[in-house]
């Protein structure tokens, strides 16, 4: 903080920070003669805090400070009270729940990670013309316990409303009865500004529906899986136990609680019996989108309940609407997981025993984060952490703020977020501050790496996460993925040396810059003597082996032609099926769509059956799902014990949309200067993409009626495009400024160039990836397993009416099958 603090850190004496202590509240009064001109008050806490003054709760924060590296960066929100303030008696209190500092944090049930006892920090800075008086919190504080009689982030609150003091943060309250404080000691210097935007109720959604399950429970379903609580209003007796407890789903007809682990995500309101009251915790969250209630007196009606949606605050930035409603579903999940899950630190997910700020999870998802909110603020605050801790440890932190409770060690994508986030976050908004900022950490993370690597220049020792929930791990190894985990460090090496060298050069430090291209260099030919034949095929096989080596311009252009084949061959073999985990979902479609396979890629992009991407839409998710088969085709919950539904990580594939559909793609930092080159394919027929950039806002849409396309683009003041007119007869390219502009054109009639019969050869049909697939699906109903391959010698002249000559049992039902199969995209029009 700008000036030394003068208020210290006051617990009340009785305070023992144990699980199940009711919140402490703290109040003092003080007496003023004039108003000041200015009152501005500081406050924090270790645990989270409410601050109040005169009556009223301070400012529209929820769960502040929030979570940071408390011992380094404990944030202190400052509130302006100017206009609360009174000539004569004042009180300034407060209510202190655990919070992060003290309640439990992981699955190791562990908890006081940071504080053995809540404590209250406020200074109330009162300024006059002529002086400045600040009143602290010290010893003449007074303490009591209220209504607020437990509270866990991971379990919840329990109110009991005949317990609240009535006026206790007004003046006249008598607080004779209150016990006294003492101070906590706690390193005044790791107090700092807010960096962040504030956690805020944000929405409130009403209840789509209120079902009694069969066992006769009130379940109220909000219709979305969100991050927050409830709020209700109801007229109970005095001692009514009203008990909520939330869920992300619901199985046989009733609450599941399987993927919460051992959060109790419940809350309890204990009424006071004096007309309509009304309660919203304050001290917990939950991610959920049902609640069971019990002990509602009455029928629950649909207007006595909403949930309240919290997180930082942030502000929206993208936005994309296709004209596939599944597109957009999968879209708005991969919005609302960010939502649900930047509660202050982007966690892996917001529901479980968990909640932790994993290092993989938002480096895989930090491109699609910064499109679509403003992730300046809450994403800088955690570099710092991660900085500060690195800076005391010598590790980045597999979670950052760190809780394990054994030190990380260096993984590729998880611990390389330490560059790959800055870089991320710099492409997006152009300020090479931001780089300079996180230059020192950067540097260490991969010198550390560099010291590793192996006498040839491989990342080939040591524990890695590598395609983290590849679908064919075992269900109980994640981290055993098809696709070799040194492979997949060493590739990622590639990209962060890449990164690093540009860092340094962006920041004039030259050396540097050419001790980082060297290193690319390295590990770039190691890579390749290892994993690479001299034509392209990459070793394993594998699709995510394939996306890396492509992905992060490791092969030569040859080999990368050859390996973009390859690649498009395994994921037709698969049936469009996905097959990447952490590492290599973000980046499957790219490698596609960059080697000349988009039609794949959106077969990909596409595909609902399991798993696919699509295929969580399919059985009604609304936030992205931790596996793909979180809740298995025949609607059980995947029983691994790790099946959050709300996971951004495998949601990475909106960036290729946001680029591919919506056409927009920076190619300086920043968006300055911009490519818009919307990639229709997979049958769209429109696309409306917006997003404020640091420049200003940029606008895209395509519609494609009949054989007419329309192009409307709008891009800001001070910047330039090059637009690719989607599907143009004659490829054309448009240089624009600033301004809206708009194209009309008639595009060439795919339907007559893309007829497939039965008369088609197996190869016509094995060269266009979308009559492919619905020849081999149609075949596959019938010849389950048998394979077809369509690059064999004799496919080239083979029709299929003259393959079915060769297949015992063909029957006329298979021959009408493929032939309407063959129709059904012989009408599609695309690329
Ligand atoms: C988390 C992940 C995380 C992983 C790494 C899981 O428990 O939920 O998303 O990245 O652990 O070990």
């Amino acid at each position: 903080m700008s000036q030394r603090p003068t208020g210290r850190f006051i617990t009340p004496t009785t305070a023992t920070g144990a699980e199940n202590e009711p919140a402490a509240y703290l109040r003092r009064e003080f007496r003023l003669d004039d108003l000041p001109t200015r009152a501005i008050l500081r406050v924090t806490a270790l645990g989270v805090v409410e601050a109040h003054m005169n009556g009223a709760v301070i400012g529209d924060e929820v769960l502040s400070p929030g979570w940071t590296s408390y011992r380094h960066r404990l944030v202190v929100p400052e509130h302006d009270v100017t206009d609360d303030i009174v000539v004569g008696e004042n009180v300034l209190g407060a209510i202190v729940g655990e919070g992060w500092a003290l309640g439990r944090l992981g699955w190791e049930n562990k908890r006081n990670h940071y504080a053995d006892r809540p404590a209250l920090f406020a200074e109330l800075v009162l300024e006059y013309p002529d002086r400045t008086q600040i009143i602290a919190t010290d010893t003449d504080f007074r303490a009591a316990t209220g209504g607020v009689r437990s509270n866990s982030i991971y379990d919840g609150e329990t109110y009991d409303a005949r317990l609240e003091p009535d006026g206790w943060d007004a003046a006249g309250f008598d607080d004779s009865g209150w016990g006294a404080v003492e101070i906590v000691d706690w390193p005044l210097d790791a107090l700092t500004e807010t960096a962040a935007e504030p956690i805020r109720r944000v929405q409130e959604l009403a209840p789509v529906a209120i079902i009694t399950s069969p066992s006769g429970k009130t379940v109220v379903d909000f219709g979305q899986n969100l991050s927050g609580r409830v709020r209700f209003t109801v007229t109970a007796d005095a001692g009514t136990v009203i008990a909520l407890r939330h869920a992300e789903v619901m199985t046989g007809g009733e609450v599941d609680v399987e993927t919460i682990r051992t959060a109790k995500a419940t809350d309890q309101y204990i009424a006071r019996g004096e007309g309509a009251e009304t309660w919203e915790p304050r001290f917990t969250f939950h991610g959920f989108r049902y609640v069971e209630v019990d002990g509602w007196p009455g029928e629950l009606g649909l207007t006595d309940i909403c949930a309240v949606v919290i997180h930082s605050d942030m502000r929206r930035t993208g936005w994309l609407e296709t004209s596939d409603p599944l597109l957009n579903q999968l879209h708005s999940n991969a919005v609302w997981s960010m939502r649900d899950n930047f509660v202050g630190v982007p966690t892996d997910c917001p529901q479980r025993d968990e909640r932790l700020g994993w290092t993989g999870d938002i480096n895989a998802f930090a491109p699609t984060a910064a499109f679509l909110y403003d992730v300046r603020g809450v994403l800088g605050s955690w570099l710092q952490d991660l900085a500060v801790e690195q800076k005391a440890t010598g590790f980045v932190p597999w979670v950052v703020p760190d809780v394990l409770s054994n030190p990380s060690s260096p993984t590729a994508l998880w611990s390389d977020v330490a560059v790959s986030l800055p870089w991320a976050l710099y492409r997006e908004y152009g300020d090479p501050k931001i780089l300079a900022d996180a230059y020192e950490s950067m540097t260490m993370f991969i010198r550390q790496v560099a010291a590793l690597l192996d006498n040839e220049g491989l990342w080939s020792t040591g524990f890695q996460y590598g395609d983290w929930l590849d679908p064919d791990a075992p269900m109980d190894n994640p981290a055993g993925g098809k696709t070799d985990r040194h492979l997949v460090a060493s590739a990622y090496l590639c990209k962060t040396t890449q990164e690093m060298a540009a860092t340094a050069h962006i920041l004039g430090r030259e050396d540097d810059a050419a001790e980082f291209a060297a290193l690319t260099q390295r590990v770039r030919a190691a890579f390749r003597a290892e994993y690479v034949t001299e034509k392209g095929r990459v070793a394993g096989e594998t699709v995510t082996g394939y996306a890396l080596a492509i992905a992060f311009d490791i092969l030569d252009e040859r080999q990368r032609r050859h390996a973009g084949d390859l690649l498009a061959r395994l994921v037709a073999k698969a049936g469009y099926r996905i097959s990447t985990g952490f590492a290599g979902t973000p980046l499957v479609t790219d490698a596609l769509s960059r080697t000349g396979h988009l039609d794949e890629a959106y077969l990909l992009l596409m595909e609902t059956g399991c798993p696919s991407f699509l295929y969580p839409v399919t059985m009604g998710a609304t936030t992205i799902w931790e596996r793909w088969d979180s809740i298995r085709p025949d609607g059980t919950i995947n029983p691994s014990g790790m099946t959050s539904l709300n996971h951004y990580a495998l949601g990475a594939v909106v960036d290729w949309m946001h680029r591919t559909i919506g056409g927009l793609i920076a190619l300086e930092p920043g968006y300055k200067r911009m490519r818009i080159a919307p990639a229709p394919g997979g049958n769209l027929t429109s696309s409306e993409l917006r997003h404020t950039t640091t420049q200003g806002d940029v606008a895209i849409s395509w519609s494609l009626t009949e054989q007419t396309m329309t192009v409307g683009v709008t891009i800001p003041e001070g910047t330039t495009a090059e637009v690719a007119l989607p599907l143009h007869p004659d490829g054309e390219m448009r240089e624009i400024a600033a301004g809206t502009h708009e194209w009309t054109y008639q595009v060439p009639d795919a339907g007559t160039a893309r007829s497939f019969t039965l008369d088609s050869t197996l190869k016509e049909l094995s060269d266009d990836a979308a009559a492919w697939r619905a020849f081999t699906d149609a075949f596959a109903r019938h010849f389950p397993g048998v394979p077809l391959d369509g690059s064999a010698p004799e496919a080239a002249f083979m029709s299929v009416s003259t393959m079915l000559e060769y297949v015992p049992g063909a029957s006329e039902e298979l021959r009408d099958d493929l032939a309407s199969a063959l129709a059904s995209v012989s009408q599609g029009v695309t690329a």
